[in-house]
C-alpha cells in the first residue's frame, strides 16, 4: 500500500501534530545561538510553527518562510503575521547564496524527496558563518504516540510495516542526520534529543486528530473502512491509560554552521 502525506488543512494540522512541534521550537530556537538582528529562514514552515518561535525567541531582522502547501501558507499568514512567506521547494530555494543569518527546518526534512538537495539548498542559502539547523521526529523510538499508533496499526495489519514512519525515514536518526549535515559541508556539527511531555486530557484527545488526514498516520487512517477504523481504535485504547495520560514526543536537533 501507498500512502502519501497530505499536508493542507492547517487547523487538523494543529490538533495532530502542530502542538507539539510548538513546544519543541520553544526549545530549539534558544539552544541555537544565533545572535540577534540577523534573517532568519524556515524552510517547510507549514503553519508557521516554527517561525513563530523565532519571532517570539530570537530577535530576528526578519522572518522567511518557504513552503510548497499553500493551505498551510494561508494558514500560517493568519497565524504568524510578521513573516515574509512564499510557496517554494526546499530543493530550489528561490534565494540567493548566503542570504540568510539562519536557515532552519522543523520537521519538514524527512518529507523532501532528495533529502541531500534540500540541506545544499540550505547551506547555499546561509551566510558564512550562519547556523543551518533542523529538527525532525525520532519516529523509530521516542515519539511515542506515533509509536503507539504504528505498533498497533502493525499488529491489525502486518502488510503495512511499509508505512511505518520510523521504517520509512532513516534519515531521523542521529547518525543519518550527522551524516547528511556533514556531507553538505557543514562545521563543528551537533545532534541532540529534545523531549517535549505530550499530555492528553483524554483518549479522544489523542485519537481524534488521528482522524484529520493530515500527516502520515492520519492520512493511512483515512484508507480503512469504518470496522478496521473502530478495531485499530480499540486496539489503541486497550494499550493506553485511561482518562488523562502524558506521553513523550523525542526530536532529533541537528545543527552545524556554514
Ligand atoms: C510536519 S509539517 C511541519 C511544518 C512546520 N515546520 C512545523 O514544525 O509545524 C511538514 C511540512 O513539510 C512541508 N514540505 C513537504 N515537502 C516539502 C518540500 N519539498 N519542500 C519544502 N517543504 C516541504 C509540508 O508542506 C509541511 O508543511
Amino acid at each position: 500500500m501507498v500512502v502519501g502525506e497530505v499536508w493542507e488543512a492547517g487547523d487538523a494540522y494543529e490538533a495532530y501534530v502542530g502542538r507539539w512541534s510548538r513546544r519543541v521550537a520553544a526549545r530549539f530556537v534558544p539552544s541555537l545561538g544565533v545572535p540577534a538582528k540577523v534573517g532568519w529562514l524556515d524552510v517547510g514552515c507549514g503553519t508557521g510553527v516554527l517561525s513563530a518561535a523565532v519571532l517570539a525567541l530570537a530577535e530576528p531582522a526578519r522572518v522567511t518562510g518557504i513552503d510548497p502547501s499553500r493551505g498551510f501558507l494561508s494558514s500560517a499568514r493568519v497565524a504568524v503575521p510578521g513573516v515574509g512567506y512564499a510557496v517554494a521547494d526546499a530543493r530550489h530555494l528561490p534565494f540567493a547564496d548566503g542570504t540568510f543569518g539562519a536557515v532552519v527546518s522543523g520537521l519538514a526534512l524527512n518529507f523532501v524527496p532528495g533529502t541531500a538537495r534540500a540541506i545544499a539548498e540550505s547551506a547555499r542559502v546561509a551566510a558564512p558563518g550562519a547556523v543551518v539547523a533542523a529538527y525532525v521526529w525520532d519516529y523509530a523510538e521516542g515519539m511515542e504516540l506515533m509509536r503507539y499508533f504504528w505498533d498497533a496499526a502493525l499488529l491489525l495489519d502486518p502488510a503495512i510495516a511499509g508505512l511505518d514512519e520510523g521504517l520509512r525515514f532513516p534519515l531521523c536518526r542521529p547518525g543519518a542526520l550527522r551524516a547528511a549535515w556533514e556531507d553538505a559541508g557543514l562545521l563543528g556539527v551537533t545532534v541532540a534529543p529534545v523531549d517535549v511531555p505530550t499530555p492528553f486530557a483524554s483518549f479522544d484527545d489523542y485519537w481524534l486528530p488521528f482522524l484529520g488526514g493530515q500527516g502520515s498516520a492520519p492520512a493511512y487512517v483515512a484508507t480503512l473502512s469504518a470496522s478496521h477504523r473502530e478495531a485499530l481504535r480499540e486496539e489503541l485504547r486497550h494499550r493506553l491509560p485511561d482518562g488523562a495520560f502524558e506521553l513523550t514526543a523525542r526530536a532529533w536537533a541537528v545543527r552545524g554552521v556554514r
